[in-house]
């Protein structure tokens, strides 16, 4: 049930992947057979990952990870084009790695402001249009938020965003290979997408950067990917992303109606515990995405309960999850920090069973009815 967080390598994936460490292990800039054959593995990768977003792939880089994807687009357009503006808008929602790319820029001298969202998480394009100035130089909006699967109206954004000649940057780690990914009819200058939320290894994304756009690199050296990422690369895992994106192509659509059916079941009998509510939008969701707040209770605690009984869920984002603050993706959407700390994030994947899902919906209402029964607030927040 935490998906989200990440997902198992596909047994087809890591087969791929295995020529690729013992005998197919070539420095793809070598230019001996070795080198050849890791250059002609990459660039296969490459179109197949380009293909699954509408790309060309001379407008792909590969990546270290998502995050690393954030940074380059933030640091790497800010500081390309500083002598255009200063000024840059990120939505209240974003990932962390967006977020506190913004505030290092902060600390840099750039100008950010953070886009309100409304109660079901969604940029409004008034506050957007309000929002941008004559030195604005690049816009951030997520396609689908990790918390709580909100789809954002990218289209739109990147419209608006066009017409006022300012780069538009979208995070789909949550969303390609889940959902229909087109950086043509998104209007995106600049997409990351990540390995690890479907099926692939960790610790590898991709880049879309439209041919013209101005970004500097984050990491400098021998000139590998176009000059935009210097490092050997990780030839193995791209081979691995490639395939599972290749796989992603095939049962994207059918996997996806066995998750909204596994999301509305989920939704539709959690809603009828006592004090709870649906985070998000209730349509414009990602597929695989249920996510809750239960009043009188304590987020953490409900994972824990859940835990013992062998259900892995979470209250938000895997990567916040050990800090006590309430979710910055809960606050924004209007949530007050007591409600937003008995949150609870399910998210299904391919190997979900009909089972796992049955077995979730007998074991949750007894463990928020035992959490209400001990907490301090039972009765009432006050
Ligand atoms: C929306 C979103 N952006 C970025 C990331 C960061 O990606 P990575 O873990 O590959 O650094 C994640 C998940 O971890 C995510 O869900």
């Amino acid at each position: 049930m935490d998906y989200a967080a990440t997902t198992p390598v596909d047994p087809r994936v890591l087969e791929a992947m295995k020529p690729y460490f013992l005998k197919k292990y070539g420095n793809s800039m070598s230019l001996h057979a070795w080198g050849r054959e890791a250059k002609e593995a990459l660039e296969n990768s490459r179109e197949t990952v380009a293909s699954l977003m509408n790309a060309d792939q001379e407008e792909v880089i590969f990546l270290g990870s998502g995050t690393e994807g954030s940074n380059m687009v933030l640091k790497g357009t800010a500081f390309a084009n500083r002598k255009k503006g200063k000024h840059i808008i990120v939505s209240s929602i974003e990932h962390h790695c967006v977020l506190e790319s913004a505030r290092w820029l902060e600390r840099q001298g750039f100008e950010i402001t953070y886009l309100p969202v409304d109660k079901y998480g969604l940029v409004d394009l008034n506050a957007l249009e309000n929002a941008i100035k004559k030195d604005t130089i690049l816009v951030s909006v997520m396609h689908a938020n990790n918390e709580i699967g909100t789809i954002e109206p990218v289209e739109e954004i990147g419209k608006l965003c066009r017409e006022k000649g300012i780069y538009f940057y979208s995070d789909a780690a949550q969303s390609y290979g889940k959902i229909p990914v087109d950086v043509e009819k998104m209007n995106v200058d600049l997409l990351m997408v990540d390995a690890h939320k479907i099926y692939g290894p960790k610790g590898t994304g991709a880049l879309f950067i439209r041919k013209g756009t101005k970004i500097e690199p984050l990491l400098h050296g021998g000139g590998h990917e176009f000059g935009l990422r210097s490092s050997t690369v990780n030839v193995a895992s791209i081979v691995g992303f490639a395939k599972a994106v290749e796989i992603q192509k095939k049962e994207m659509n059918s996997d996806a109606n066995k998750q909204t059916k596994f999301r509305d079941r989920l939704i539709k009998e959690i809603l009828k515990i006592e004090d709870s509510h649906l985070n998000g939008h209730p349509t414009k969701r990602l597929p695989n995405n249920a996510h809750f707040w239960f009043a009188y209770i304590e987020g953490e605690s409900l994972i824990t309960q859940l835990d013992m009984h062998g259900i892995a869920a979470s209250t938000g984002s895997a990567c916040s999850s050990e800090s006590l603050e309430p979710s910055h993706v809960l606050l924004a959407i209007g949530l007050k920090p007591q409600e937003a700390h008995g949150s609870l994030r399910l998210t299904t994947g391919k190997y979900t069973t009909k089972k796992d899902v049955d077995y979730v919906l007998e074991i949750l209402p007894k463990a928020v009815k035992r959490l209400r029964e001990i907490s301090p607030f039972k009765g009432g927040w006050e």
